[in-house]
């Protein structure tokens, strides 16, 4: 039996010395040590031997049992090592990894954040209204008159309900003083709509930003400082900032804004930017008729409002030529404001 054992010690070692794969290695593990195994069927013949002879028996098949265990750990452990090393050839572990790219703000929203940033160390809340309007709160409370041409169905989306995308955010000054009580200081950005063609200046969708201010005592000079405080924040300390008279509809005096642009290798010049004046008498008498009490009478109350549009302002910025890049969404050009 001894050598019996001794040669079923010696075939298995050298399977397994000779297996290549795991797969061999465990073909090799049933073929010596499964129930059907050589070493087990060896172990089944102590029953013919005798009594002296069987504890001696019993040591040579567990120390054959043990020496093809070890040896089938140590080969798993080196033809897994080799697998390893396999895998990581060719692998160059110091190589500087590759950087994922964490998206950036759409510039105008930067633009958007900045502004409402600008105005909100002045004191200014966020307000805002719907985009669905009424006639009402888009042009009548604004003393805009029935025949005003952006009034017209050619300039206007209107609804079959007689309701109207808002052609500009200047709706949220109405909604505002209807709701609270004077004073207020409110900015209102948001999306306005109109007919337009479209085209590199033009989008039928675009975005505002509107600003009221309604106190006792407001005065133009009120106005003018905290316009030339938000170009300046906006564009920079040495910005010159200048107010035409203008006419709109539910301001007076109305002024229209201009900035000077400095374009490295071009003549200064002066944009327009934005509108701005100081609430007309007949846009706090409409809106006491609809709030039914007097808070803002025009004897009691004065403010300045103004508008602009935020595109406007990130063209004029970033030196954006055409408008429709702000919503073409192509990541070259995104890319840029990171
Ligand atoms: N609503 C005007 C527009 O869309 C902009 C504007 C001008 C708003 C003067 C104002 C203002 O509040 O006082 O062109």
């Amino acid at each position: 039996m001894k050598e019996e054992i001794e040669q079923i010690q010696a075939d298995a070692l050298a399977t397994i010395a000779h297996a290549v794969g795991e797969q061999e290695l465990d073909t090799a593990r049933i073929a010596f040590l499964g129930k059907k195994g050589r070493l087990t069927a060896a172990s089944s013949g102590m029953k013919t031997l005798s009594k002296e002879e069987k504890p001696v028996a019993g040591q040579l098949l567990n120390a054959a049992r043990g020496a093809i265990t070890a040896a089938l750990d140590t080969k798993r452990t080196a033809l897994q090592d080799e697998a390893d090393r396999a895998a990581l050839e060719g692998l160059d572990l110091t190589l500087p990894g590759r950087a994922l790219h964490s998206g950036n703000l759409h510039p105008l929203t930067q633009l958007k954040d900045r502004a409402v940033q600008i105005c909100r160390r002045l004191g200014f809340a966020l307000a805002e209204g719907p985009e669905i309007e009424t006639e009402f709160h888009c042009f009548d409370a604004l003393n805009t008159p029935p025949e005003h041409p952006a009034r017209n169905e050619k300039d206007t989306f209107y609804f079959d309900s007689g309701k109207l995308l808002r052609t500009h955010t200047s709706t949220v000054q109405v909604r505002t003083m209807e709701s609270q009580a004077p004073p207020v200081r409110i900015i209102a950005p948001g999306s306005a709509y109109r007919r337009d063609e479209i085209d590199a200046t033009h989008l039928s969708v675009f975005n505002q930003l509107e600003g009221l201010y309604v106190d006792t005592d407001v005065q133009v000079g009120d106005l003018k400082g905290t316009l030339e405080f938000f170009y300046r924040a906006m564009f920079g300390e040495d910005t010159e900032v200048r107010f035409r008279p203008h006419f709109f509809p539910f301001t007076e005096p109305s002024f229209e804004i201009d900035v000077k642009l400095r374009v490295k290798g071009q003549d200064p010049r002066w944009i327009e930017i934005a509108g701005c004046g100081m609430v007309d008498p007949a846009v706090f008498e409409e809106i006491s008729k609809s709030r039914g009490d007097d808070l803002y009478h025009p004897d009691k109350v004065t403010g300045f409002a103004f508008g602009m549009g935020i595109d406007r302002l990130a063209m004029i910025k970033w030196g954006i030529k055409d408008i429709r890049l702000l919503i073409e969404n192509d990541a070259r050009f995104l890319r840029q404001f990171a």
